[in-house]
């Protein structure tokens, strides 16, 4: 019987966490969960329903419902049972959710739905906590990182290619301002976990990139079996 386990991946934003944790979940025959979005999905309930004040957000979270479905073999977040997929990858929700991620209640909320997910282990999940609080037994836990220049030029790309005219300083500005709340706040701030690989993927390609991880996934399963 093949022991099945769980991948931790966490890192700072930009450095392609959603790629690698998709591709390693298809490798391994894995669920893929995207915490990020699950953050997304309350901020975007906070926007609908105009609320601003801590209290008054978590005073709601249980009428809040987060959950997963499967569109033509990729994963879209639900709120209460509707497909947002398409309303939460904006910058708009980005911040809301910036602010929600270091409320305290919410990420209890979230973070006991997380860990229900991983009872039957096969999961690769990744966001910013997930090695550290999430799950600190993970077998297999990854910490990507990359220089603040080399992610503000993927994040100008991307801006170029849906048709804006991104500042590149500008660019670079909001990846650092990111770090710095990601790492500074009070509720379970981006650290990297003490037994984490680190993966710096400045200068690798795509495909170095995966055959690393395909590679550690490997050893621990083999270890395991
Ligand atoms: O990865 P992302 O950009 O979709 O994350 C959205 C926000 O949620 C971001 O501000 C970081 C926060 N987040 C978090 O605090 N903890 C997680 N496990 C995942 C995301």
């Amino acid at each position: 019987m093949v022991n099945k386990i769980i991948v931790a991946i966490d890192g700072y934003s930009s450095c392609g966490k959603s790629t690698i944790a998709k591709a390693l979940a298809k490798y391994a025959g894995y669920t893929y969960v995207d915490t990020g979005a699950m953050y997304r999905a309350i901020a975007l309930y906070t926007l609908h329903h105009h609320l601003t004040e801590e209290a008054d957000i978590i005073a709601a979270l249980p009428a809040i419902q987060v959950g997963f479905v499967l569109v033509d073999g990729a994963q879209h977040v639900t709120l209460n049972g509707e497909d947002i997929e398409s309303q939460i990858r904006t910058l708009e929700v980005g911040n809301a959710a910036s602010r929600v991620s270091a409320i305290k209640e919410v990420r209890a909320f979230l973070v006991a739905q997380q860990q229900k997910m991983g009872l039957e282990k096969g999961i690769v999940m990744d966001g910013r906590d997930i090695g550290t609080v999430v799950f600190p037994q993970a077998e297999l836990k990854l910490f990507l990182t990359a220089t603040p220049e080399v992610r503000a030029q993927r994040r100008y790309d991307e801006l170029l290619e849906k048709g804006q005219t991104p500042d590149f300083s500008a660019v670079l500005a909001d990846v650092n301002d990111r770090d710095y709340r990601d790492t500074h706040r009070a509720e379970s701030p981006l650290r990297q976990a003490e037994d984490a690989i680190v993966i710096d993927n400045s200068n690798l390609t795509p495909d170095e990139q995966m055959k690393v991880i395909y590679g550690l996934f490997d050893k621990i399963i083999n270890l395991k079996s």
